[in-house]
């Protein structure tokens, strides 16, 4: 299976793929990284690792459609199977939903429905709530929607703070990820490139 990894910020989860692959868990092979945003941490981790990586950034296009035809392109020299979302803040518009429908998956910090958004441990934390958790999930046109893959709860106790609660949900991600990404490569729900 051909991974392409899409991450905008610190790249933990980015890593954490490519370190299950590494080890023999996850079947596959990142063909690239892809950042949005050249700052990116997740670069510097791509660098350390060894992972080809591609960084441009859509305010340098005069549309969406330009920039993630630009990104298609990209995917499709490097027969991309399936790309893995983790940590891009960004909507994925229809000319790439349309290229690979059901083969964009997300990772989102919440129990989704619950908290979508771009701080949803704080929303979740700041709402005084029992749990929340992570969720991995297909994407579609919406914001943190599409078709629920996997989710796991993360309790909030009394002594927990945001930061604790930060750490033990990129815990789960870092976990949970690379199984889901396993179990879809192991069930053939992704269709290969062709
Ligand atoms: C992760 O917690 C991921 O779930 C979240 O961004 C973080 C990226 O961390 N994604 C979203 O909030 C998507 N709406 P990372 O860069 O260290 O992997």
């Amino acid at each position: 299976m051909r991974i392409a990894v899409f991450a905008s910020g610190n790249g933990s989860n980015f890593q954490a793929i490519a370190e299950a692959i590494a080890s023999k868990q996850v079947d596959a092979t990142i063909c690239f990284l892809f950042c949005d945003n050249p700052k990116a941490y997740a670069i510097d981790r791509a660098k350390k690792i060894g992972i080809p990586y591609t960084v441009f950034s859509p305010k340098n296009y005069d549309s969406r459609v330009a920039y993630e035809t630009e990104l298609l392109e990209q995917l499709e020299k490097k027969e991309v199977d399936l790309v893995v979302l983790a940590g891009y803040m960004r909507i994925i518009g229809p000319t790439l939903l349309t290229a690979y429908a059901n083969r964009i998956l997300n990772i989102h910090p919440s129990l989704l429905p619950c908290f979508p958004g771009k701080s949803s441990i704080r929303d979740a934390f700041e709402a005084n709530e029992k749990k929340t958790g992570v969720t991995v999930h297909f994407i579609d046109e919406g914001v943190d929607t599409g078709p629920i893959i996997a989710q796991e709860e993360v309790a909030i106790l009394s002594e927990d703070t945001l930061d604790s609660l930060e750490a033990k949900i990129h815990q789960v991600e870092h976990r949970l990820f690379p199984q889901v990404i396993q179990e879809l490569i192991e069930n053939k729900t992704i269709k290969k490139s062709e």
